[in-house]
């Protein structure tokens, strides 16, 4: 059986493939799409929980996270939010925004999985799935990829693996292998968007598994004022996940209970409430139990009359920087992405293409620009596939 001959070899077939493969396919390149997995898109079926939150609106490069803040820049701007929703809208796939600037599919992921393969069937895309990729090499400027028993050839490569979160899904550190294989660096990667686990004196805060409360979680100068979570083994919730991205082994991170309150509240209620207790003023505000372990750790029994104003401005303080001390992270096997990934020194910020080898490209999660929660990873996938599929 002859091998058809193809312009550009995208591996991997997620959203950042998917979307590459079907710009070029578009304007006529002839494409293979490769994937090892049995089926395309895994991720953005289990995105959002169902219901893929596939942008934005507020996307804009300070919500993204790279060891070169200004590489999205380009891209971002070139395939923007309302790009996608126009597309998801000609698909006439109904969506509404839930919070923050997140937008969801009313109905299920699988339209947006369907959208992406429609499209590349439009543009006559080769999609192949579920065959080991082996072997990539580079000669005579054609890149040659092993896929299963089939050798194919293209002068073109796409690294679209993705990185290595949620391993039982298909991820791999391949991106970074093929990567360095090319002479390119890689920032080491860490999981990200991920719940905290607790030890030593924090450990007592993982009885209030399952309560939840509005907070301002810190972690070095990021700020995210979100839902926190206690869970069984720590700290989870959008604000922690957020805050997550941020945070380095060792670091604290504090937590504000209560950031709606304005300073000198506590003397106020105090004046207002003498003979309320703290638990009493901070259970008007918190959920029950939080409030407890919380009055019980400021250790300020009976009424407020009975505290000196500068116990209570000290508590208040306590209150709006209490520090837990994370002793890591759930890891790859719960990140929702990851932070770090092949370098952007060695990638154009027009094309994806490696400065040094023409003809390589990374898009998406596998290079190192890492979005916040809320639809902010599907719109980098989007605009770096795109831009790639701009260029091939
Ligand atoms: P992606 O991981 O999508 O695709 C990589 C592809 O490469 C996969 O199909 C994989 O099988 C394939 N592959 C990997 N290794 C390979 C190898 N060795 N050989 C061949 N193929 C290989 N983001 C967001 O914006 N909104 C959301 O709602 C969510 N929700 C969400 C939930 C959960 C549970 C997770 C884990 C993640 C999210 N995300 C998200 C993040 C989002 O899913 C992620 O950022 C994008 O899928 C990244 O797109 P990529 O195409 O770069 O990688």
């Amino acid at each position: 059986m002859s091998i058809p001959d193809f312009d550009a070899i995208v591996l991997g077939a997620g959203a950042a493939g998917l979307m590459c493969a079907a710009t070029a396919g578009q304007r006529g390149r002839r494409v293979l799409l490769l994937d090892h997995a049995d089926a395309v898109g895994k991720k953005i079926l289990i995105s959002g929980g169902g219901r893929c939150n596939f942008t934005n609106v507020n996307t804009a490069p300070d919500r993204f996270i790279s060891a070169n803040p200004h590489f999205a820049k380009s891209a971002l701007a070139r395939y923007t939010p309302a790009d996608f929703i126009a597309l998801v809208n000609a698909h006439g796939i109904a969506h509404h925004e839930k919070t923050l600037g997140q937008l969801f599919c009313d109905g299920s992921a699988k339209q947006i999985v369907a959208m992406l393969l429609d499209e590349a069937a439009k543009a006559g895309v080769d999609v192949r799935v579920g065959q080991p990729v082996g072997e990539v090499t580079h000669a005579d400027s054609r890149f040659g990829v092993q896929f299963g028993d089939t050798r194919f050839t293209a002068p073109n490569l796409v690294i679209a693996t993705g990185g290595p979160s949620i391993p039982k899904m298909g991820a791999t550190g391949f991106a970074y292998d093929l990567a360095r294989q090319f002479g390119l660096k890689v920032v080491e990667p860490r999981p990200a968007l991920v719940p905290l686990t607790l030890g030593g004196d924090d450990v007592l805060f993982r009885e209030l598994s399952g309560i939840a409360a509005p907070v301002a979680a810190r972690a070095g100068k990021a700020v995210f004022r979100e839902a926190a979570l206690f869970t069984h083994r720590g700290l989870s919730g959008p604000a922690i996940l957020q805050i997550s991205s941020y945070w380095r082994h060792g670091e604290p991170v504090t937590i504000d209970f209560l950031p709606d309150m304005s300073s000198g509240w506590l003397l106020d209620a105090k004046r207002n409430r003498p003979r309320a207790t703290v638990r009493a003023v901070l259970g008007a505000q918190l959920p029950d139990r939080l409030a407890e372990t919380l009055a019980e750790r400021l250790a300020l029994p009976g009424e407020l009359a009975a505290q000196t104003d500068r116990k209570l401005t000290d508590a208040e303080a306590r209150l709006a920087r209490w520090s837990f001390h994370p002793n890591g992270t759930e890891g790859f096997a719960k990140a929702e992405v990851t932070v770090g990934g092949i370098s952007t020194a060695g990638l154009s910020s027009q094309s994806m293409v490696a400065k040094t080898i023409p003809g390589l490209y990374a898009v998406g999660e596998a290079v190192d620009v890492t979005g916040w929660l809320g639809g902010y990873n599907f719109q980098w996938a989007w605009a770096s596939g795109h831009a790639a599929g701009q260029a091939i």
